[in-house]
Parts: C-alpha cells; structure tokens; sequence
C-alpha cells in the first residue's frame, strides 16, 4: 500500500515535471511566463541571454535591428541567477533577469557604444547611464544591446529610408521585406517582433514609437512628456522627446513602464513636473478586465491631421475595431467638430521650424558633456558626413535635416513664434476637443494621429490590430491628455484582450 501510494506520488511528480518542461518556450514568453518559470526552476536568465544571443546571431543579418550585443550580458545574467538563488530584495523586481535592448541613442555606461547608428559617435564616451537605463539596472534587468533604429532618430534627412543608419545599415520588417519596417525606433520593435529579446526601449519625437510598433505589430507606450527621463538620450528636441516601452503584449508594456517612470535629477524640471501624474502603486492595478466599458473614445473620420486619412478604404477596415470598442462598451463619440480646423492644422507647420532650432542648441549640448567624442558640435557631425560620403561605410544619403537645423541660431523671434503657434494649436485643438467632448482618448488608425501627440507632449499607445491582405500589420493608436496613461491603459488592455491580434512574424520570412 505504502508502496503504491509512494510510486502514485512519483508518478505524479513526473508527470508534472514533463509537463512543465515541455509547455515552456521562450519565443513569445511573457515577463510574467519567464518569471514564472526562473521561480519553478525551468529558466535562468544565463539560459535566456543564450537563447537571444543565439536568435540575434541568426535572424539580425535578415533583419538589421540590433548594433551591438553587450559583452557583459552573461555575466549580468549570472548575477541576476545568483541573486534569485540568494533570495536577493532586489530579485523580487518584475524586470530582475529579464533582458532588454535599447535603441542606440540612449546611453549605457559600458562596452557599448551609444551612436545613434552614426559612425560620427562610435569613439564617444558618456559620462554615464540614461537615467532610464539607470533605473532599468537598478532593478536587474540585463542590458542586452542596443538596438537598431533611423539614423539620429531620422532627423539627418527626412529623405533617409525608414530603419536605416549607416552601422547596421537598412533593417527589415519581418512580416515582409517589401514593407515598411518605420522608424525611428525600428530595431527596438523588429528585435521584439522576431523575439530577438524580451523587451525593448525606444524614443519618440514625433511618432517613433507609435509607427515601428504599429508596422511591426508590437505593442508601443509613448509616454507624457517627461515621464520618463531623457537625460543621457541623444536629443531632438527637450520639447517634445519622450521615451517608452515596445513589447510583444501590454502588460509587458507596464511593466516596463513601471520600471522606467519617475523623477531624474538630470532632467529634472520635466520628471518633477511629469511624476505628479504617476499613479500610487504604479499602473498595474489598469490592466484589468472591462477596461474599455464606458471609455468615451473620439473618433475624427474626415480630419487626415488628427488621424484619419478622409479615404474610404481606411475607414472600412477599421469599422470592425469601431464595432469591437463598442461591444466591448466603449462610446464612441463620432462627428468631432474642431473649431477654427484649418487655422490650427497650418500652426502643425512650424514643428520643423521649432525642432531644428532645439535639435542644434539640444544636440550641442549632449556633445559637449561627453567624456570623449569624435564630434562636438553639430557642425562636426555634418563634416564627418561630407568628409566620409560616398565611402563605402557610409551610405551617402543626404543630410539636408542637419544642414538646416546648422542655419538656425538658438530661439530667435521665428521659432518663438512656431513654438507658441504649437503650444496654441494643442489647447485649441487636441485638449479643447478631449475636454469639450469629455473624451477618455481619440482613437487614431496606425500612426496617424501622432502629431497632436508630439507637439502637445501628450502620451499615446499603439496596440497591434490585425494584418493587410500583404500580410503587412497594422495597429490602432490611443492618445489622451497628459497623465492619462492609466485610463490608455485601460483601454489598450481592454483592446488587445478581446482581439488577441498580435502574430509572431512567419517563419517563411525568416528563411
Ligand atoms: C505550464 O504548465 C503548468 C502546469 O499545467 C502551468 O501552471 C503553467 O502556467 C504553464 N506554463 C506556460 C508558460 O504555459
Ligand atoms: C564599440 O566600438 C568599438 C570601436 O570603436 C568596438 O571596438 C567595440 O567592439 C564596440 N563595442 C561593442 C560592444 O560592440
Ligand atoms: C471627406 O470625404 C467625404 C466623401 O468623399 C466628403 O464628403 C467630405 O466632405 C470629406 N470631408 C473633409 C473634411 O474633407
């Protein structure tokens, strides 16, 4: 009897042990599906950085998202193994031994370079970590590498392809080679995409997050201006850079948000004015079930600026995610009337004024708190451009961003006036029309509503929301007033959870 039951016991065990062993796969896996499994002793982290490092030796010669592999990744695993082993505080972090990849303007103060995909900053050497990075170590998470992305976060030439900088050169949409894989943050969200990496950082000036995340069929967070810290991030403009999570799911989203918000005393008016929005104990608690009933979302069929290309064939897609925010109780509040439209869409117009002024004076300034640098100054970087054009190493695309931005002398009564006419064009459009309406967030289709967002600060997410006949993904854009994160949140959950649109890239492209 004794017997029985023992072997019956064993039996057991060992069937629950298959079990486990054989339900775990690290493609597709959620922080939560990795911590769990580190916990049931299935995973370490070394084992996990193994994995990526060997996905990223196989996949980023097709794909071009990842620059550079941090040497000390293993041993970052280790440590994170050994701490979770020691029972260690710090382990009980959701990002503990999860490794991530940052795009290459944000800053670490290790073997990796921080270049913005630009030769010109391969020999620099910052004086230390972004502050995201900073509270991304802090937590134990494992700096992975950096990743791809347009070069100078595609603000060297708008002419430059999408995804392309002279180190990696030009990165691949993994859902098909003839697509668009967007920037600026491109590798950021192909190395998610390709499962490369768990998670990834990435920057938006102007819809650099939300455009790779939504042709890339990731999920992107692009925060209020401010949430999270920028200091040690190759600017644009401290006016409207932001930086955010792009992750394979929204939970994996907040976590990574979690992770990285809060005050910086290296950006410290914008972190201190930006944390009063962060909620108590964080924005798990948002990620709940019937996020969407009773959101009022806004819908602006027949304003192309403010998201909707006035063309038919867009709306029809998109009518079937209309009808599941409906049934899943969100309101949607159509025929948006914006006042005095024409007059505000053209105060749109001075942004590239605006950013070439701040680019000069903001990248000036990044230059020059480097330790060590090539370049130190804007006119550097253009001569470091026209001394190596044509050579092989670097693809002789023009620079006509920077030659512009070069002209610009500071503020002056031109850009003060752009940078008033933007400011103007959000309180008269973007939060009149939110308030006015009592709207909880506009519902914009892929990327097109991110100018609003971007000259206003404002915070949006991108949520995958199915595939084109090309098998090309899309995504559907939530963008709120600022601090509205935990209700965006709400609602992006609340989206993904009833449609599950999200698809790992087929295998088909990756041969
Ligand atoms: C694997 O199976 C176990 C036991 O059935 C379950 O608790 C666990 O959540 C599963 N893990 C994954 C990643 O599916
Ligand atoms: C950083 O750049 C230098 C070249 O200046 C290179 O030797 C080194 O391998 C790079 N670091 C990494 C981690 O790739
Ligand atoms: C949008 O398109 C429809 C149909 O083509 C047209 O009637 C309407 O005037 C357009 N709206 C705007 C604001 O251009």
């Amino acid at each position: 009897m004794m017997i029985a039951i023992a072997s019956f016991i064993l039996l057991f065990l060992l069937l629950l042990q298959t079990v486990n062993t054989t339900n775990f796969t690290i493609k597709e896996a959620t922080i939560d599906d990795i911590q769990s499994a580190f916990h049931q002793n299935k995973l370490t982290s070394k084992h996990l950085v193994q994995f990526y490092i060997s996905e990223i030796h196989k996949l980023n010669p097709i794909y071009k998202a990842v620059i550079e592999v941090n040497p000390d990744a293993l041993l970052q695993a280790q440590k994170a193994d050994q701490e979770r082993k020691d029972n260690a505080p710090k382990s009980r972090f959701r990002l503990h031994g999860i490794p991530v990849l940052v795009k290459d303007n944000i800053a670490t103060k290790d073997k990796l370079n921080t270049t913005a995909g630009s030769y010109a900053l391969l020999k620099s050497m910052v004086p230390r970590d972004a502050g995201v990075v900073k509270k991304l170590r802090e937590q134990g998470a494992i700096i992975l590498g950096k990743a791809s992305l347009s070069e100078w976060a595609h603000f060297r030439s708008f002419n430059a392809p999408s995804g392309w900088n002279a180190r990696a050169k030009q990165a691949v949409n993994p859902y098909g080679a003839s697509l668009d894989p967007c920037g600026s943050s491109t590798g950021s969200a192909i190395s998610v995409a390709t499962n490369m990496v768990t998670v990834s950082l990435g920057t938006e000036t102007d819809g650099s997050i939300l455009c790779p995340s939504s042709a890339n069929s990731i999920v992107g967070i692009k925060p209020t201006l401010g949430l999270t810290s920028r200091a040690g991030v190759v600017p644009i403009s401290p006016r409207q850079d932001t930086v955010g999570p792009m992750c394979r799911t929204v939970r994996d989203a907040v976590y990574v948000l979690d992770a990285i918000v809060g005050f910086d005393k290296n950006d410290a008016v914008a972190t201190r004015r930006a944390s009063k929005y962060i909620p108590k104990g964080g924005y798990l608690k948002h990620l709940k079930s019937g996020g969407l009933k009773g959101k009022r979302l806004g819908l602006m069929r027949a304003y192309p600026s403010f998201g909707f290309a006035n063309d038919t064939k867009t709306l029809n897609k998109f009518e079937k995610h209309f009808d599941i925010l409906r049934r899943n109780g969100a309101i949607l509040i159509e025929n948006l009337e914006i006042t005095n439209f024409k007059s505000i869409i053209s105060m749109f117009n001075g942004e590239t004024l605006a950013l070439e002024a701040e680019f000069k004076l903001a990248l000036n300034a990044y230059l020059k708190q480097l330790v060590a640098s090539p370049v130190r100054s804007l006119a550097d970087v253009i001569a470091f451009n026209k001394k190596h054009a044509g050579l092989e190493m670097i693809k002789e695309y023009s620079q006509d961003l920077f030659l512009e931005a070069e002209k610009t002398n500071g503020i002056g009564k031109l850009e003060n006036e752009a940078i008033l006419n933007l400011a103007k064009a959000s309180k008269y459009g973007f939060e009149k029309l939110m308030m006015d309406n009592k709207l909880d967030a506009l519902v914009t289709p892929y990327s097109d509503g991110s100018t609003p967002l971007a000259i206003g600060g404002y915070p949006g997410i991108s949520v995958p929301a199915g595939y084109d006949e090309n098998e090309g993904p899309y995504g559907i854009c939530f963008g709120g007033l600022k601090g509205s994160e935990p209700t965006l949140i709400e609602i992006a959950y609340g989206f993904e959870q009833a449609t599950k649109f999200r698809k790992p890239p087929p295998i088909k492209n990756q041969l």
